[in-house]
Formats: structure tokens, C-alpha cells, sequence
């Protein structure tokens, strides 16, 4: 029977750290502050911002949210941007995609200060991860990292397969576990055949967002099974890997909820906290 990897259990311990580490900056006079732009009223958006919001709270770490209109003009987000990349009592900023189609993704990121780039998306810090020395993870990875080295499961020479390649987890995800020495493979929704490439491998990673993509016949003994995946389907949230059927087969699993999710708030407010060291150490 598999290992359930306890996402909550060790975003607990990474959010006592972060207070820590809030509280020792705060006696130096400075206030890791983190600044969110949200366009529009994504539901799944205002639930995220939500738990982040929350999570600041605990943690003692200020933040602040923009809120701007679907309609808003690309110009007018970019000197916001601006503005704050230059406001010294911000720490870090994070603009919560998906935005509306009319805005340019990619120019909006490259805005941000890579030095207040708290997602980890500006193509500065990802150019960074991939010659392995960036201290700017985007969450995600940094909480999928941070549950494998907890749970000591090996990575190198394994053959990961990470399914979904976008620039919040997959592409940067490959960087870090080629860093672990693992041989790499990103599967995306293009990609044909998808169970011979799952059946050879030791490790999946899933963030396609399709509920239960993948099932207990595409797996071999003894995988281990890490879930991004959050479909709401009929009030429920379900993850890309059907838990419950892959569970007898695997050797760790992360459930949905409870497992990657949680731990990627508390690893977003982690890097807030390293960024205002960066900014502060000379
Ligand atoms: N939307 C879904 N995940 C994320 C994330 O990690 N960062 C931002 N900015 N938006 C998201």
C-alpha cells in the first residue's frame, strides 16, 4: 500500500518557518509585503486568492490586492506594474492567470521585476532555474521538490514523466528534477500513446487538468504518483490521477485535496520571504 504524501502536514512545518523568518525580518523594521493584480472574477481565481490571502494572514506577511476590470487596457497594467516595481514598501508581486484573452500573458510577466517576480515566471528566473542556480522557484515545483525530499524518494536515475508543459509547472519542474539527476520526459496534449510512456515510468507528475486521467491499467508497481491536477466536477474536487484505484498499486501518492495544492500556498509565501531577504542583503 502506498505512502500518501501529506501535503498539508508539511506546509504546516514550511508556514511555522516562514513565521520565523517574518518575525527575525519584522525586528529589523522590514515587512515582507506581497502585492496580487487580479483582472476580473475568475471563480477559481477568487477561490486561490482567497487561501493565499489567508495564509499571508498567519504567516504575518502583508498583502495587498489591485483589482482591475476584465476590460482593462494591457497599457494601464504594465504602469501598475511599473509602479510597483519601484515601490520599495513592496516585496513582491503576482498577477493570477489566467487572464482575459485581450492581454499579451507573456509581456505582462516580463514587466515584474525579476527581483519582486514572487511566481517565478519572468524569463529571467526561468532561464535561471535551467542553468540551476535561480532562488526563485515558481511554487508549484518548489512544493512538488519540497514533498519528494520530504518523503526521502530517490530521483536520480528514475524516469520521471511530467504530463503538461506550461511555465508554472511542467517546463520548470523538468529543470529541477534534471538537477536531481533524473532522466526527464514532458507528455503534453499533443503527445500520442501517453500509458507506454506512463507504464515505464517511476515517477509521474500530472497537471493536465482532466480528471482521472490516469488509471490504475497505465501504471506500473511501485510508481510514485504526484497529482496537480484540481477538476471540479458536480461540486467535487477530483485530481488528474484517479486516487482511489491507483493507491494498491503505487508505492506514494499525493491526494486531491490535501497533497501538492496546499503546500504550494505556504511554498508561495516561502518565496516572498526570500526574495525580501535578496532585497534586503545588501
Ligand atoms: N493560476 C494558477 N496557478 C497560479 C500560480 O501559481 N500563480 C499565478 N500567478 N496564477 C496561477
Amino acid at each position: 500500500m502506498a505512502t500518501i504524501l501529506d501535503g498539508k502536514k508539511v506546509a504546516g512545518k514550511l508556514a511555522e518557518k516562514v513565521k520565523e523568518k517574518v518575525k527575525f525580518l519584522n525586528e529589523q523594521k522590514i515587512f515582507p509585503t506581497l502585492c496580487v493584480i487580479e483582472v476580473g472574477n475568475d471563480p477559481a481565481s477568487k477561490i486561490y486568492l482567497r487561501v493565499k490571502r489567508n495564509l499571508a494572514k498567519q504567516v504575518e506577511i502583508n498583502e495587498k490586492t489591485i483589482n482591475f476590470d476584465d476590460d482593462v487596457k494591457q497599457d494601464k497594467l504594465i504602469d501598475t506594474i511599473k509602479e510597483l516595481n519601484n515601490d520599495p514598501t513592496i516585496s513582491a508581486i503576482m498577477v493570477q492567470l489566467p487572464l482575459p484573452a485581450h492581454l499579451d500573458q507573456s509581456k505582462i510577466i516580463e514587466a515584474i521585476d525579476p527581483a519582486k517576480d514572487a511566481d517565478g515566471f519572468h524569463p529571467y528566473n526561468q532561464g535561471k532555474l535551467w542553468q540551476g542556480n535561480s532562488q526563485v522557484i515558481p511554487a508549484t515545483v518548489r512544493s512538488i521538490m519540497s514533498l519528494l525530499n520530504e518523503y526521502d524518494i530517490q530521483l536520480e536515475g528514475k524516469n520521471a514523466l511530467i504530463i503538461g508543459r506550461s511555465i508554472i509547472v511542467g517546463k520548470p519542474l523538468a529543470s529541477q528534477l534534471l538537477n536531481k539527476n533524473a532522466t526527464v520526459t514532458i507528455a503534453h496534449s499533443k503527445t500520442q500513446n501517453l500509458s507506454t510512456l506512463t507504464k515505464k515510468a517511476d515517477i509521474i507528475i500530472s497537471d493536465v487538468g482532466q480528471a482521472h486521467l490516469i488509471k490504475e491499467d497505465m501504471i506500473k508497481n511501485d510508481v510514485v504518483l504526484i497529482d496537480v491536477g484540481m477538476n471540479r466536477e458536480n461540486g467535487k474536487l477530483l485530481g488528474d490521477i484517479n486516487f482511489q484505484t491507483c493507491l494498491p498499486k503505487a508505492s506514494a501518492i499525493t491526494p486531491v485535496p490535501g497533497g501538492v495544492g496546499p503546500l504550494t500556498v505556504a511554498s508561495l509565501m516561502y518565496q516572498v520571504v526570500l526574495l525580501t531577504e535578496n532585497q534586503n542583503n545588501g
